[in-house]
């Protein structure tokens, strides 16, 4: 039992040293709450709804870049009705979230 428990430690111990860059927030929840911007950014999975303006690909972006994105919109440091709507509804921990998920997904992502 108690060999288990350490091998387990170990393991997610190792997993987490191995993917630094996107270990910090719950991919799962942020998944669940990236949900809503798949119309516009287009996210695996989904077909991006023919937009008639630019939307930036976000999928597979950086997660620090990420964060400071949404930081800077929700502060209205970044204008765009929207995406600051979008982001003053977030907390920290959906911005944490939300950033590990999308920085999770790979480049198919962007297809
Ligand atoms: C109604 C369409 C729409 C929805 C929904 C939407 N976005 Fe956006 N998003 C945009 C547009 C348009 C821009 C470009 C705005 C600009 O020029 O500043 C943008 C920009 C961004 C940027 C900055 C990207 C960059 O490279 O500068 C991030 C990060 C982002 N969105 C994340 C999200 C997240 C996370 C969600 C879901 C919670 C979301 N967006 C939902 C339309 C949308």
């Amino acid at each position: 039992m108690t060999l288990i428990l350490r091998t387990l430690a170990g393991l997610s111990l190792a997993a987490a040293l191995a993917s630094p860059a996107f270990a910090k927030g719950d991919i799962e929840a942020g998944k669940q709450k990236a949900y809503t911007c798949a119309g516009c950014h287009g996210i695996t999975g989904y077909k991006n709804a023919y937009p008639t303006y630019h939307v930036p690909r976000i999928a597979g972006q950086n997660y620090e870049y990420l964060k400071a994105a949404l930081h800077e919109y929700a502060k209205g440091e970044r204008s765009h009705p929207t995406m600051q709507a979008q982001a003053e509804s977030f907390s920290e921990q959906d911005i944490d979230d939300i950033a590990s998920f999308l920085s999770s997904l790979s480049e198919e992502g962007a297809k």
